[in-house]
């Protein structure tokens, strides 16, 4: 692949990451049993993640998007802002939240308050990837597919400035891709 020569390590490959999600969708389906969900994808970065999700879902669920913004580059602003809202009425559902990595725990957090405060019945975590050693919020995704180190990845859906999201695997940036202004 062209985006090939611009990864340093492979950390997860298309097929572990596969087997990992589809692990996940089965501990869903047990846990979900009889009941019907909402499956909310944070964008943009968990489109990958949840696409593959669901193949696997064996629920009625309803699918919306919440699109909010945290990053600029590498480093965290602190603030999210939701760019564009879900749709379907949370009131007495049950409700996950699909991300593709808990990093500060930000993102998660506020939308579970927000999605919380509607009065869903329930809202738990499903995230791709778990970065612990950022964790200022506290938030343990209820199911994460791998845990990674202190290290900015890329591919299946997570972006650096908008690109390598379509990378079938996730991997580790070259560091003067991110040291050099702009690339
Ligand atoms: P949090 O709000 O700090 O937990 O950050 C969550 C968001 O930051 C994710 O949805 C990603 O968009 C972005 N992010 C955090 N770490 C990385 C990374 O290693 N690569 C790409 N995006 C990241
Ligand atoms: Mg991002």
């Amino acid at each position: 692949m062209l985006l090939d020569k611009d990864i340093e390590k492979v950390l997860f490959s298309q097929e572990e990451i596969d087997t990992k999600i589809k692990e996940i969708a089965e501990q869903i389906n047990k846990e979900y049993q009889g009941k019907e969900v909402i499956l909310v994808g944070i964008l943009k970065g968990s489109f990958a993640f949840m696409s593959k999700l669901i193949e696997y879902i064996d629920l009625y669920c309803s699918i919306d998007f919440i699109v909010c913004s945290s990053y600029v580059g590498t480093k965290s602003t602190g603030l999210i802002h939701i760019d564009s809202d879900m749709k379907v009425n949370a009131e007495g559902k049950d409700v996950i939240l699909i991300e593709d990595i808990v990093d500060t725990g930000l993102t998660v957090s506020a939308i579970k308050d927000v999605v919380t405060k509607r009065g869903a019945s329930s809202v738990k975590i499903a995230s791709l990837l778990h970065k612990p050693c950022n964790n200022k919020y506290h938030v343990v995704p209820d199911w994460y597919a791998f845990e990674i180190g202190n290290e900015f990845v890329v591919g299946f859906g997570l972006d650096y400035n908008q690109l390598y999201r379509n990378l079938p695997y996730i991997g580790v940036l070259k560091p003067d891709i991110y040291t050099k202004q702009n690339n």
